[in-house]
């Protein structure tokens, strides 16, 4: 481990005392602001390698709107990976789709397209591909199968800062690419998101989902806010389309601009973080860890292995960990298709069909074995945080998984 260089940084950028305090000089007003969500939304969509950003409230409203911009609504399907946070299928469900649940590689765990191609139907109109743990899909395939059957792809990279596949950072591939600025991000201004496309068409659709559907909105960088001259009139009309008011407030948007000015870093450090655990894992035969395939940059929003040893129990692993001075890890989310939620809204469809008439006749069967891969690996993964902003904090921390894989050996 003497390898990995000491790095330290501040866990919050000295910048964004300096924004901040430029949102703050120039006050609130109702219909103009010092420009901090504008130069957040043109610099983040450049450097993510798409044309337009949408700032938003957090990154489900962020896919939410990106749905509702590609029209997806009752009767529609819209894959999601079985290995993701709930907010996939919620954004889905809030549209009032039906959230159709596909499996992961065993291996990289992200989006098996077989399955995706397995699981589509005349009714799919969206998939959304979530760079899991920092990981990204198999992007070429998935968008082959887009384009086959005319599908809207809306990359999900809460977790993929930076992440790459084939030399395309996450954001530029999909239609639309969604991250989140939630406290455990790797750019974060406690909570945020954005959403970010390529076609101007479709990113003033997702500012409208997002800002109530202003008819004067448009895609340029900031605009979510209507002229005070056209709001004045008694005869303005303003609301054109369905949309719900998602905004993120201008000073998250400095904290968000400054974090974002030093993405690489952030990114950097998580990964070196990674790679002290990473020297551990590689000595130890029976923890596996999520495999990078070649040409992919893994950029370890959380550096997750799967206990492959049955007679380690995951709870008692977890307790050595902790009791020798180690953080704690977080097991991996529930296979989305078994959370209670699912189980719950089918009871009460078929209840009461005549409230729910968006889902009745077309409400999948969301069951065990709908993804036997992820049902078999779930329960076996430990997500190792990397959100150290000392490496010499994150050494420690390998070294604690050394002893306790020891105790087990
Ligand atoms: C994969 C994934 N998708 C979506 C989200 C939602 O982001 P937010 O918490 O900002 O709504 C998160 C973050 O929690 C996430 O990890």
């Amino acid at each position: 481990m003497a390898h990995i260089q000491d790095r330290s940084i501040p866990r919050v950028s000295p910048k964004a005392r300096e924004y901040v305090g430029d949102v703050l000089d120039f006050g609130f007003h109702n219909a103009h602001s010092v420009g901090m969500t504008a130069r957040l939304e043109q610099r983040f969509a450049e450097r993510m390698g798409a044309k337009y950003g949408i700032a938003h409230c957090n990154g489900t409203a962020t896919l939410q709107s990106a749905l509702l911009a590609a029209g997806v609504g009752v009767g529609d399907e819209v894959i999601v990976p079985a290995f993701t946070v709930f907010s996939t299928p919620a954004a889905a469900l809030q549209c009032n789709a039906v959230p159709v649940v596909a499996d992961v590689d065993p291996e990289t765990w992200t989006l098996d397209p077989e399955d995706v191609r397995r699981k589509i139907t005349p009714r799919t109109k969206a998939v959304i591909p979530v760079s899991i743990c920092g990981l990204m899909p198999d992007m070429g395939p998935l968008m082959e199968l887009a384009r086959e059957h005319d599908l809207i792809v809306i990359e999900d990279n809460a977790q993929g800062y930076l992440s790459e596949y084939h030399g395309r950072v996450a954001g530029a591939i999909g239609h639309f690419a969604s991250f989140s600025f939630q406290a455990s991000k790797t750019v974060t201004c406690g909570d945020g998101g954005i959403l970010i496309c390529r076609d101007p068409d479709l990113a003033l659709k997702a500012r409208r989902a997002a800002t109530l559907g202003f008819r004067d909105l448009s895609v340029t960088p900031g605009d979510n806010v209507v002229d005070e001259e056209l709001r004045c009139h008694p005869d303005y009309r303003r609301h054109c389309s369905l949309g719900w008011n998602q905004r993120l407030p201008e000073i998250a948007c400095a904290v968000a601009l400054a974090e974002l000015e030093r993405v690489e870093e952030l990114v950097e450090m998580r990964c070196l973080c990674a790679e002290a655990f990473a020297e551990v894992v590689d000595r130890c035969d029976w923890l596996t860890p999520q495999r990078v395939p070649e040409g992919y940059r893994h950029t370890y929003w959380t550096y997750p292995v799967k206990i492959e040893r049955e007679d380690v129990d995951w709870a008692e692993f977890r307790r050595t960990f902790t009791a020798l001075g180690g953080d704690g890890f977080y097991g991996a989310y529930c296979p989305v298709h078994l959370e209670e939620v699912f189980e719950n809204l089918t009871v009460a469809i078929r209840a009461r069909p005549e409230r729910y008439p968006q889902w009745t006749g077309n409400w999948p069967d969301y069951s065990p074995g709908l993804c036997p891969a992820w049902e078999r690996i779930q329960p076996r993964i430990a997500m190792f945080k990397t959100n150290y902003f000392d490496t010499v904090e994150a050494r420690r921390q390998a070294v604690v998984l050394e002893q306790t894989v020891r105790r087990f050996s």
